[in-house]
């Protein structure tokens, strides 16, 4: 039985990761994943210069899941750049990281990935055209036009493994939309979802809503998303070229939730609200989870159920 996973030419220990914007802000987080039982890890969404955030409270844990309106706090694209060169100088040997992005713009968007073009960076990409949280800014992905604008000229200027992170879609014609553009490019993977942005959570007693910013609204994660996290990612799974790997993210608390992302048909698993509640114990726990179920199933690898949801004829 084996829970390795190979992923862009490379070999994982196991398809779990932490999504980003949950434990990857400081060196200090990124060291205890890199230490954790995760297969990969991916370092907090950053834009070029460094950002404080909305106001707090801005993240909120509800029984169903959680809420934040974070805004991209991050110390900077340096901070994280100059991170991820030194852990590649010491860990030769290991596998690559994932670094997000999200400018604030087109222009800066492309002007960070020419700089990871430029450097000496060896690992995955992700350019997150999804983030829900910023006052003024919509999800870029839910610009069908301004997406394919933006994929155009990225790839103009990067060769690099590139993923790209989107929001949920709710309707056919969105997930044949958006599959129809991100077929037109070397993109490496997509990592469905980002949290089903502005939803909003009230507390009873108060009446009042739960996070500061934006009046209570903010993107949900989950228990409540897990759903809709699989609808696309299968959906994007059907659709995509086979060379389009697909990350699964939304909802991951358990083994059972982990197999369902894989059935679906992804590659790698990103946990995000869950991680924040258990810290980074939760990978051990659902690498036990997820191998006892496959043992259950007779399954000695992820590759024999990967991508193979039954549907009734
Ligand atoms: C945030 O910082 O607001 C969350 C990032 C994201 O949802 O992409």
């Amino acid at each position: 039985m084996s829970l390795e996973t190979t992923f862009l030419n490379h070999t994982f220990k196991n398809p779990l990761m932490n999504a980003s914007g949950v434990h990857c802000m400081t060196v200090a987080e990124l060291g205890e994943l890199a230490h954790s039982q995760a297969g990969a890890f991916i370092t907090k969404s950053c834009t070029l210069e460094k950002r404080a955030g909305n106001p707090e409270p801005r993240y909120y844990d509800v029984p169903l899941g959680s809420i934040n309106s974070m805004g991209l706090p991050n110390l900077g694209f340096s901070y994280y750049l100059d991170y991820a060169l030194s852990y590649e100088k010491l860990h030769a040997e290991k596998q690559p990281l994932f670094f997000s992005i999200a400018g604030m713009s087109a222009k800066e968007n492309l002007e960070m990935l020419k700089l990871i073009e430029a450097s000496d960076f060896q690992g995955i990409t992700e350019l997150n055209l999804s983030c829900p949280n910023v006052p003024g800014k919509p999800q870029l992905a839910y610009d069908f036009e301004a997406t394919a604008d933006l994929l155009a000229q990225v790839f103009q200027v990067f060769t690099k493994p590139l993923g790209i992170k989107l929001p949920p879609y709710f309707d056919f014609a969105h997930f044949d939309q958006m599959a129809t553009i991100l077929n037109q490019y070397p993109i490496a993977y997509v990592n469905s979802i980002n949290s089903i942005g502005n939803g909003l959570y009230i507390d009873p007693k108060s009446d009042t809503v739960v996070i500061k910013p934006k009046d209570g609204f903010g993107g949900l994660g989950g228990e409540y998303v897990k759903p809709t996290a699989l609808a696309n990612v299968r959906a994007f799974y059907t659709r995509l070229k086979p060379e389009i790997k697909i990350i699964g993210t939304g909802g991951i608390r358990n083994g059972q939730d982990a197999f369902e992302h894989l059935l679906c048909g992804a590659s790698m698993v990103q946990i995000g609200t869950e991680l924040h509640k258990e810290g980074v114990a939760i990978f051990e726990r659902i690498t036990q989870e997820l191998a006892m179920i496959m043992d259950e199933k007779g399954y000695q690898t992820i590759d024999e159920f990967r991508g193979k949801l039954r549907v009734m004829s």
